[in-house]
């Protein structure tokens, strides 16, 4: 049963790996015109668009609800259909994203709209992604502002995109490949620790700061027979980033994200799965240590101090063991899955109203997970530990509100 089942793996890692290197450009290619032209969308009549550039992008080309108001599943589709990205990782987070920001079917993917309520009044309305700060949202975007340093944290700045820009020569071949994003991480963080006095790196959206650096070299490349692993070069990133116009004259338009013309996915026999994002996430923690430290700046700006890892977990992680092996990788994932009962206790979310589908299937991915990456069991944790953040305790009150 064992011998079948690693057989059955090993196979599976072959297709991918060799899916990965060869190119079908009729499959491959997503279509940018007819029904799915690109259309931008009109905020006067309430039309949605929030931080995430590949949702923005899908619903501007009905690749999924135009008006940005969409349910899990058909957000999920669109995400594997469009990016190849795993069906695993595409159910989890458009599951968040409907269960923390929506009303446990839809969520909308920028702000609060008259269309995802959570209950009978006109003023239950859900919040959306633009406005689920330490949920989903996070400090130290690859693009986005801190919350507590601008208003609209959901909003590109041309600063922080033009700092990815300058990080790769336009003619490298290798384009903005996952090593290049990282690093831009690793700048981020610390210009949030030393710009934002309550910068916070919180444990419980760990995975969706991970996407939101490895998901561009990884689903925003193009393929062609020439690179048929990707490449994602200058002209793309802005596309897919809603930024026009020459080097040092860039203009940002908001939810004006695209899908380039002549643009090729990776194959579906080789989609970016949970683990493909959680070897990701500690190959690059491996490289940059720094990235794996937990905890957030004081109340001052250039403050930051580690939170105790070994208090927050009874033990099962230290400061010390979380930077070996998948160390790393288990402890984002297994503060994912605990989100839910987290904010459960704290009120936020109803939990007896979820999914209960939902929730066998976040175990049988969390078991997955433990088993393949060999994790240290996490049996309880205490926030305890995050207390002394103001950046934690803010954002807890934000999310009451
Ligand atoms: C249902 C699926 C998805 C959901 C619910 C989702 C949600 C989000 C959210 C809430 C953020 C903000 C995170 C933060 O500020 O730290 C975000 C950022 C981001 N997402 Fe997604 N996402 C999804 C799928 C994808 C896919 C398929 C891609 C790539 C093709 C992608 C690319 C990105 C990128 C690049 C960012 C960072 C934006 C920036 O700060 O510059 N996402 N996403």
């Amino acid at each position: 049963m064992q011998c079948s089942r690693t057989v059955t793996i090993v196979i599976l890692a072959i297709i991918s790996r060799v899916s990965s290197l060869s190119f079908d450009a009729e499959r491959q290619g997503i279509s940018t015109s007819g029904d799915h032209k690109f259309i931008a969308p009109n905020f006067t009549n309430g039309d949605q668009r929030g931080p995430c550039p590949a949702l923005n992008s899908l619903s501007n080309h009905g690749y999924m609800s135009r008006n940005g108001v969409v349910s899990f599943r058909e957000s999920a589709a669109a995400c594997i259909r469009v990016f190849g990205l795993g069906e695993d990782i595409a159910n989890l987070l458009a599951i968040y994203g409907a269960l923390f920001d929506g009303n446990g079917t839809y969520y909308s993917i920028g702000g609060e709209t008259p269309l995802v309520k959570t209950g009978p009044s006109p003023f239950n309305t859900a919040k959306g992604l633009s406005n689920s700060h330490n949920n989903y949202e996070g400090d130290a975007s690859p693009t986005r502002c801190d919350l507590y340093l601008c208003e609209e944290a959901f909003l590109l700045r041309l600063e922080y995109f033009i700092a990815l820009y300058n990080r790769k020569a336009k003619n490298s071949d290798a384009g903005y490949d996952i090593n290049v994003f990282f690093d831009h991480y690793k700048a981020r963080r610390n210009n949030s620790i030393f710009t934002n006095p309550f910068y916070f790196s919180c444990p419980f959206n760990l995975i969706a700061t991970a996407g939101a650096y490895s998901f561009s070299p990884r689903l925003m490349a193009n393929h062609s027979a020439e690179h048929p692993d990707g490449r994602l070069y200058g002209e793309v990133l802005k596309s897919f980033f809603a930024v026009s116009g020459a080097e040092g004259d860039f203009k940002y338009k908001e939810g004006h994200e695209r899908i380039p013309d002549n643009w090729y996915r990776r194959s579906l026999l080789a989609p970016y799965t949970l683990l493909n994002l959680l070897e990701d996430f500690s190959t690059a923690a491996r490289r940059n240590p720094n990235i794996v430290a937990i905890g957030g700046n004081t109340g001052q700006i250039n403050s930051f101090t580690l939170a105790d890892v070994g208090n927050l977990t009874f033990g099962a992680y230290n400061t010390r063991n979380l930077r070996k092996g998948n160390n790393f990788a288990c402890f984002a994932f297994q503060f994912f899955q605990a989100a839910p009962n987290f904010l459960e206790t704290l009120g936020f979310i109803v939990f007896a109203l979820v999914d209960r589908t939902f929730l066998t299937f976040l175990d049988a991915v969390g078991f997955n997970v433990s088993r393949t990456l060999s994790c240290p069991t996490l049996e309880r944790y205490d926030v305890i530990a995050l207390k002394n953040f103001p950046g934690f305790n803010r954002s807890l009150n934000d999310n009451k509100q």
